[in-house]
């Protein structure tokens, strides 16, 4: 018989309601390897990492608390393939150029497409939130002309999915400097030239220099409520903001919030237990507290 290979495991607990969100965050180590446990009756769950190095574990517990331990139990991941994503018809996320698309020809072969490999930081493309987000922006004209922000960039997705739509004045914002990291990686892996400001800065405090007519944030309830009036004043006019990380029984709340800075609203989506919302520019910025370009 062979002898059982060491392997540790992470293990923490998360919001139920979260859960997948954390399974997206922790793609990059193999969706194998990832267990969730629904815990009966409670609202949190427990997620573990079955890992083959103890280093992994030490630096998800660095970054995310929980706690790890050695166990000579293997878990037998059976990874999944990542399937390449299409975006309406105007562009693939790939894992790497090489990877097959469903005619069988390499990514590579086929333009235009990203590579976003998984990493560290949120945004592969698979979560319903990000997939709705991407496939609201294919369907927007005029990206050439257009200043864009990406607020909560994660690995970069939003912002280097403008870039691909034909934008060239892009800002991208997160509070989570390794995330900023990742986003500026997967620019240079994607384009020969760097040219998207990736800013570390909240959402609440940073003062932005003029108007966007594309914002997209793919955020979580607090942030968008605590945010509302900024992103509304910093929408030029005919301009659009896509907003999600919504769950379906929050986005009532945040679509009244919008509507109360002026905004209109012009469209609603649902996957799952999440939401997007769509809205145009306010006819007037009413916002005193908001900085004005
Ligand atoms: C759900 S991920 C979205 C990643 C990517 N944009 C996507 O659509 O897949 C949210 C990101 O927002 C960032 N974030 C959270 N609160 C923020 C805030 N107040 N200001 C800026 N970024 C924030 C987090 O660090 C995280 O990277």
């Amino acid at each position: 018989m062979s002898k059982p290979v060491p392997h540790w495991v992470w293990s923490r607990l998360v919001p139920a309601k979260m859960a997948d969100c954390w399974l997206e965050r922790l793609h990059f180590l193999g969706e194998g390897s990832l267990v969730l446990h629904r815990l009966a009756g409670r609202r949190s769950a427990r997620l573990e990492a079955y890992l083959t190095h103890p280093s992994v574990g030490r630096l998800l517990l660095a970054r995310f608390g929980g706690s790890l331990r050695r166990t000579s139990l293997p878990h037998n991941p059976s990874p999944e393939p990542n399937l390449p994503i299409r975006i309406g018809s105007k562009f693939w996320i790939v894992e790497n150029a090489e990877a097959a698309l469903p005619t069988g020809k390499p990514a590579r072969a086929v333009l235009p497409f990203l590579t976003i490999p998984a990493g560290i930081a949120f945004g592969t493309g698979r979560h319903a939130t990000t997939g709705m987000l991407l496939r609201e922006m294919a369907t927007l004209p005029d990206w050439r002309e257009s200043r864009v922000l990406d607020i909560g960039t994660g690995s970069g997705i939003l912002a280097l999915a403008a870039r691909r739509l034909g934008a060239t004045r892009i800002w991208a914002l997160d509070t989570d400097p390794s995330a900023l990291e990742v986003a500026r990686r997967n620019e240079t892996a994607n384009f020969s030239k760097a040219t998207i400001r990736w800013v570390e800065a909240d959402l609440t405090r940073w003062r932005a220099r003029g108007r966007f007519h594309r914002i997209v944030a793919n955020l979580y309830l607090l942030p968008l409520r605590q945010g509302a009036s900024r992103l509304a004043c910093w929408l030029a006019p005919g301009g659009v903001l896509l907003v999600s990380g919504l769950l379906r029984d929050q986005a009532p709340e945040i679509e009244a919030r919008f509507l109360q800075e002026g905004l209109v609203l012009h469209g609603k989506k649902q996957r799952g237990k999440w939401a997007m919302l769509r809205f145009g520019s306010a006819l007037h910025c009413h916002s005193t507290k908001a900085p004005l370009p």
